[in-house]
């Protein structure tokens, strides 16, 4: 395969808000675990990608190996750069997100709120641990793309297992917001409401005073004399982990396990 056609079928689907631009093994990977309809996929070697799968995700191959087409090295260089180590890139549908309707009801697990990102890998790192952790959505504001090819690769395309948006104003959010700030009250995870929006900041200049206005509290992660700040895709990390153990914590007891020995704590 190496028709022009494909590659302004790509050039010009990295334009729409309909579709996602997918590279990567990884990426193509997770969105086609959480539903993806896939509608191009080409491979500069697909006997590799074959491999991949068998060895990292047996479940993917079956929905890969109908569509995975062969493409010359000199038309994939101009569908993508750089080229993903894995040879693979594909174009998806994208859910459409509602995100503002979905700030308007109650929810059940924590939204992330991105305020003004400046970093892709950011974004996408956000949106991978959100997904992971079990956060209700992930949405943004400011100019970054939340679906920018860069983010999905940095998210390992987990866009597909939660909503991803960009919020139109944090003035339509309906739940209560708390301002992730190092000058905030220490966090405490079992004083979080279910379904709060947890608002972080840009990564330079913090969150602005608007939306420190519009949050209910302020907290902070604990950090060591003389760090200033955790990165931003780190400290949403450790919120939302914070929140994950102490839910968890409050089901039931952990268990531990020590070379081979498995027991829970009195
Ligand atoms: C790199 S930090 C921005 C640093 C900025 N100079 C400031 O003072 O907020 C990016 C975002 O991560 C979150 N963050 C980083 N460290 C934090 C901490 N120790 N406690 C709470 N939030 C933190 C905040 O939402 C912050 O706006």
């Amino acid at each position: 395969m190496t028709g022009t056609g494909l590659v302004d079928r790509f050039r010009s689907a990295r334009r729409k808000d309909d579709v996602a631009i997918l590279e990567g093994f990884h990426a193509i990977k997770h969105a086609i675990r959480f539903g993806a309809h896939l509608r191009e996929v080409v491979s500069t070697d697909p006997d590799h990608v074959r491999r991949l799968a068998e060895l990292l995700a047996p479940d993917v191959w079956s929905v890969l190996k109908d569509q995975v087409k062969l493409i010359d090295d000199a038309a994939f260089s101009k569908l993508t750069d750089p080229r993903p180590p894995t040879r693979i890139i594909a174009i998806a549908d994208r859910p459409a997100v509602g995100v503002d309707e979905l700030l308007r009801r109650p929810g059940s697990g924590p939204v992330v709120l991105l305020e003004d990102p400046r970093h892709l890998n950011n974004v996408g790192a956000a949106i991978r641990v959100s997904a992971a952790a079990g956060a209700e959505a992930v949405v943004t504001t400011g100019d970054a793309n939340p679906w920018h090819p860069a983010a999905i690769r940095g998210a390992a395309g987990l866009h597909y297992a939660l909503p991803v948006g960009r919020l139109s104003s944090p003035q339509s959010i309906w739940r209560p917001v708390l301002a992730l700030d190092p000058e905030g009250q220490p966090l405490d995870p079992g004083l979080i409401p279910p379904g709060a929006v947890l608002a972080f900041g840009s990564e330079r200049r913090g969150l602005t005073d608007a939306l420190l206005a519009r949050a209910e509290t302020r907290i902070a992660l604990p950090m060591t004399a003389g760090v200033s700040s955790l990165n931003l895709a780190t400290s949403v990390a450790a919120v939302l982990y914070a929140i994950r153990f102490r839910s968890s914590e409050s089901r039931e007891r952990p268990v531990v396990a020590l070379d081979g020995f498995v027991s829970r704590l009195p």
